[in-house]
């Protein structure tokens, strides 16, 4: 099959499509033909060597994590999907024909497989962030980044259960926060002044999802640093600020993501898809770390 690997880490210029012996389905796995992955910052900064020492990996290696297709084959104790479903999830080596998943959820006819491609991360990560920085209905949330993969899932999940959000980003991107039902504000200086008018009463909680030097503001803002949470920046702790990385229950989000999308109150658009002769493209405009929803490769 067709795959996209890297034998060395480094720039983009490393990814080459291959030929590459299909992988099968070892227990608790399923295989799909891919249709569409995902792409994330975490597939470019794999690449480039910056988690080699938290993931060791042998080169080459395939990349991506996130998928949609269609199953073609089931692991040993794998239960509630069928050869021919559609389904999306995480898995590993992605970019490719065919990738195994750990975990997956039944992809609703109506969701594109490519726009279900850019849920899987987006989506367990949104979940976990708001349980763990923990904020609840009728609370008001600030969010860093709020345009992006993550920041998309975070304000439409927080919208369902009732949280009042403010998100940053660039000013062309501050009219899609609003049509996610967020306040926008920029990230521009002056922040904390601007959030203090736009949120007299205070701010619960915050998420810092961009990781660019926002925590020290919103522990200002929030007036305690345990309700601040970073996904990217790990400096966090430093400040008594939370970090999050370790992936829980990827199942049961996509499970909610679906269902959200069923009642039209959840959505991730695709800004651009590629082949995958161009996923090196693609994850250098993941890198920029700019821009709405999801870039995507349609792989068939
Ligand atoms: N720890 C974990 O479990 C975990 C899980 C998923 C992702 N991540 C990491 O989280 C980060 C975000 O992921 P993503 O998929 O949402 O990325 P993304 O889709 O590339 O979005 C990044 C967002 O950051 C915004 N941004 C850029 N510069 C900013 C600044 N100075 N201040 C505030 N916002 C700024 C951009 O907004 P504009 O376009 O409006 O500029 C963009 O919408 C990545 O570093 C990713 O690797 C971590």
């Amino acid at each position: 099959m067709k795959a996209v690997q890297f034998a060395e880490y480094g720039g983009p210029e490393v990814l080459r499509v291959v030929d590459v012996d299909e992988p099968h389905a070892g227990a608790g796995q399923i295989r799909i033909a891919v249709r569409a992955a995902g792409v994330n910052g975490i597939d470019w900064k794999v690449r480039a060597g910056h988690m080699r020492d938290m993931m060791p990996l042998t080169l080459p290696v395939g990349t991506g994590y996130d998928a949609a297709g269609i199953v073609d084959e089931i692991g040993e104790g794998v239960r509630g999907v069928a050869v021919g479903d559609a389904v999306f999830g995480n898995g590993s080596a992605t970019y490719a024909e065919y990738a195994l998943l750990e975990s997956w959820h039944l992809k609703p006819a109506e969701l594109s497989f490519e726009e279900a491609a850019g849920y899987p991360i987006p989506v367990e990560t949104a979940v976990r962030i708001l349980n763990q920085v923990g904020v609840n209905a009728g609370q008001t949330l600030l969010v860093s980044g709020a345009a992006g993969g993550v920041g998309s899932a975070v304000l439409q999940i927080a919208r369902h259960r009732g949280i009042a959000v403010i998100g940053t980003a660039s000013e062309q991107n501050q009219s899609y926060v609003a049509s996610l039902g967020a306040t926008p504000t920029s990230y521009s200086p002056g922040l904390v002044e601007r959030v203090r008018a736009l949120a007299p009463e205070g701010i619960d909680a915050a998420l810092d999802i961009a990781g660019m030097g926002v925590i020290p503001d919103m522990i200002a803002l929030t007036g305690e640093p345990k309700k601040v949470l970073s996904i990217a920046d790990f400096s966090a702790p430093k400040l008594g600020a939370q970090v999050s990385a370790e992936p829980l229950n990827a199942a049961g989000a996509l499970k909610q993501a679906a269902e959200l999308f069923a009642t039209g109150a959840f959505s991730i658009p695709v800004r651009k898809t590629f082949l995958l002769a161009e996923a090196a493209a693609a994850q250098a405009l993941s890198a920029t770390s700019h821009g709405i929803g999801k870039l995507v490769i349609k792989v068939s």
